[in-house]
């Protein structure tokens, strides 16, 4: 089966693409690699054994995306394309609304030209906004803090009124919590671009000594030890997560939403102990004020993917720590350049 992944050279796109050739299906990439290298190629093809097809076109452009899909035979798509950082945009709106709001419906309207009905969107836990209590559930009320996350809420809400009307399509929504970690070959990783958004992103730059310290925002929070308290997931296992939903929710109609996160909340402080034990260093660190829009707690209820999808996460938090250290600390500058 082949199936088209927009996104596939970013960060959960590449390693969904080893775990869907290992599970027997045939990865096709589309990226316009605004955030991504195509040094990343390469190294897919190494942990693969083969080439992978890749296409370099943006999502938002309906021919090229009509012709890649009939072009390819695509059966499924797997859609990662989007921009991600939340502070990013606060400040680009726009830009927030028309690669991740006009390239989906975009895409879905190149799908519908090409006859092709089976949809799996990544979104994320930030459509649930500051939840009342944890764990979350699918069914829980959805909201939007800033532009990102609108821009998710929109995407879904589209997708839920264009598959009422289009029954026989088969939309899934994943909604993932904190994806980290890396491929445990060292080969493939998280590479943010500029200074890290992400916690763990930052904590690896501070462990090889790109950076400093790491400033923990807030830790007069509600929780344990005072400092937020995330649902962190390996991003193997969220890779899984997708083949899991081809698996299992297969080409059956409907609108799909699962959470996927592993139902265990860890504090920032957690993760940089976690991380000084993978790595043998202190990290340094350092209290600065809370940042606006975090909220204390976010953690899963995964029980919906584990009934429906047979999914559940299996990687610990050593496993997280210990593989996005062998990247970082093989890779200290990220991909190469080209
Ligand atoms: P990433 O930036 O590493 O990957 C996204 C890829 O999409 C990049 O390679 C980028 O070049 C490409 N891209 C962006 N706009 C495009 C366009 N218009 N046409 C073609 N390619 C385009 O991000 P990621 O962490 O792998 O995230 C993948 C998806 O998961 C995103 O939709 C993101 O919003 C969502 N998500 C990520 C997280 C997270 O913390 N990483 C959490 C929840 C949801
Ligand atoms: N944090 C720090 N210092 C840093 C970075 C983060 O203390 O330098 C703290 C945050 O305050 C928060 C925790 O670490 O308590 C995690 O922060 P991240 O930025 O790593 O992740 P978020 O939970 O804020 O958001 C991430 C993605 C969103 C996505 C959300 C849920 O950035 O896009 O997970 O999936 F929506």
């Amino acid at each position: 089966m082949k199936i088209l992944v927009t996104g596939g050279t970013g960060y959960i796109g590449s390693h969904t693409c080893i775990q869907l050739i290992q599970a027997g299906y045939t990865p096709v990439i589309v990226d316009n690699l605004c955030n991504s290298k195509i040094s990343v190629l390469p190294r897919i093809k190494r942990i693969a054994g083969h080439e992978i097809t890749f296409i370099q076109a943006d999502v938002r452009n309906k021919e090229a995306m009509v012709d890649i899909l009939q072009g390819h035979d695509i059966d499924a798509v797997i859609h990662f394309a989007g921009l991600k950082a939340v502070g990013e945009s606060v400040e680009h709106p726009l830009e927030y609304f028309d690669d991740n709001i006009h390239g989906t419906l975009t895409l879905i309207d190149a799908m519908r030209e090409a006859m092709i009905k089976r949809l799996i969107f990544s979104s994320s836990a930030t459509v649930y906004g500051d939840p009342a209590s944890v764990p979350i559930t699918e069914d829980f009320p959805t909201s939007a803090t800033n532009p990102y996350g609108r821009s998710k809420l929109i995407v879904e809400e589209c997708l839920t009124d264009f598959q009422k009307a289009n029954p026989d399509w088969s939309i899934t929504l994943l909604r993932y919590f904190n994806p980290v970690g890396s491929h445990p070959s060292g080969l493939l990783g998280e590479d943010p671009q500029g200074i890290p958004n992400n916690l763990m992103p930052f904590v690896a730059q501070v462990a090889v000594g790109r950076r400093e310290f790491v400033s923990i925002f807030g830790n007069d929070y509600p929780t344990q030890d005072g400092t937020g308290v995330r649902d962190y997931i390996h991003v193997m296992d969220l890779a899984d997560g997708h083949i899991a939903a081809l698996q299992h929710v297969g080409p059956k109609a409907g609108l799909h939403v699962y959470n996927l996160g592993t139902g265990n909340g860890y504090s920032v402080l957690d993760m940089i102990h976690a991380f000084e034990k993978a790595c043998g260093k202190t990290i340094p660190h350092q209290f600065a004020s809370r940042r606006s829009g975090d909220i204390a707690e976010c953690w899963a209820d995964p029980s919906k993917a584990k009934q429906d999808l047979k999914w559940s996460a299996k990687r610990n938090l050593e496993e997280m720590t210990a593989d996005a250290w062998r990247w970082q600390s093989t890779n200290p500058q990220g991909y190469p350049e080209d």
